[in-house]
Order: C-alpha cells, then sequence, then structure tokens
C-alpha cells in the first residue's frame, strides 16, 4: 500500500471508530469535519451542507465562516447534488458557475452523501493548492463518506 493509502485506510479507520457509537448525523458532521481538518494537508475548508428542500444549507465545518445557502445546481456543491457524481475540481476559476466563499481556494472536492440513492448532504474540501485532489484523495475520501452513509441508517435525524 502506497503512503498515500495508508494514511486514507488509517483515516477511514479512525472515522468508524469516531462515529461508530454517535447517532446523532450534526454530532458526528461536526467530528468529521474537525478530524479531516487536522489530518489533510494543504485544506483550509472542510465541512458539510445538508439538502434542504431546494437548497443546501451550511452543516458543521472547520475553517473560515462560509456561504450559508446554495441553491441546487449552483456552484460546484450543487452541481454535485444535482449529478450525483463527485466533483473533483484541480482549478475552481475554471469551474462555470463556482461559488467563492474564500477568493484564497484555488482546488476543490466535492463528495455526494446519500441515503437509498437520494444525496441527502455534500461533504466539501477546499485547497489553496491547484490540483490539490488526485484519484487517491478521491478514493480515500469515498470510503470515508461510504462509511459515513452505513452509519446513517442508524442516526436519529438523517433526514433532517
Ligand atoms: N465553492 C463552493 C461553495 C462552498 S465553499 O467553498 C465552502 C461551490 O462552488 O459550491
Amino acid at each position: 500500500m502506497s503512503n498515500q493509502a495508508e494514511f486514507y485506510h488509517e483515516l477511514l479507520g479512525q472515522t468508524k471508530a469516531l462515529i461508530s457509537n454517535e447517532s446523532d448525523i450534526i454530532a458526528n458532521m461536526a467530528n468529521v469535519s474537525a478530524l479531516l481538518f487536522e489530518h489533510l494537508t494543504e485544506v483550509n475548508w472542510v465541512g458539510f451542507y445538508r439538502v434542504i428542500g431546494d437548497e443546501l444549507v451550511l452543516g458543521p465545518f472547520q475553517g473560515k465562516v462560509a456561504c450559508i445557502r446554495i441553491p441546487l445546481g449552483k456552484g460546484v456543491c450543487g452541481t454535485c447534488v444535482l449529478t450525483g457524481e463527485v466533483q473533483r475540481i484541480a482549478d475552481v476559476h475554471q469551474f462555470d458557475g463556482h461559488i467563492a466563499c474564500d477568493a484564497s481556494t484555488n482546488a476543490e472536492l466535492v463528495i455526494p452523501v446519500k441515503v437509498e440513492g437520494k444525496v441527502v448532504a455534500i461533504l466539501d474540501i477546499d485547497s489553496r493548492a491547484f490540483d490539490r485532489f488526485d484519484l487517491v484523495d478521491e478514493q480515500g475520501l469515498i470510503s470515508l463518506v461510504q462509511a459515513f452513509e452505513q452509519n446513517i441508517a442508524a442516526m436519529d435525524n438523517a433526514h433532517v
């Protein structure tokens, strides 16, 4: 296993340990944000947005204050919800409709959180480094979100 793959393997173990005994989705989003912000290098913002009606609403995060509501389909985050696909953007300035919450952000990785095939939230990770996220980052963080999704079924307020 490469160092980077090993890093994500350990991060997955820590994530599972953090969320496995807690059923509150907000508490789990908060701790996962903190874990990622502490361990990922060259990252200036990590957090969740929840899908509420036809908007994304800011959830637990680490980093500077951010946009509170994003219409579905707008920006990198809204595009992730609409397509249901991971958005791995090397240069956000080339992304049509990117929403610049922090002008210093240059790269972004957004992963959908799904329950029964429906996107209920997204995990957004921002970096000041162009092309910060490669395929190993994407796969490692998808695995982490999958662990989060598996735990959602047991969470009290997953759909709020
Ligand atoms: N840049 C995102 C908005 C969220 S912030 O980066 C925290 C977007 O274009 O959707």
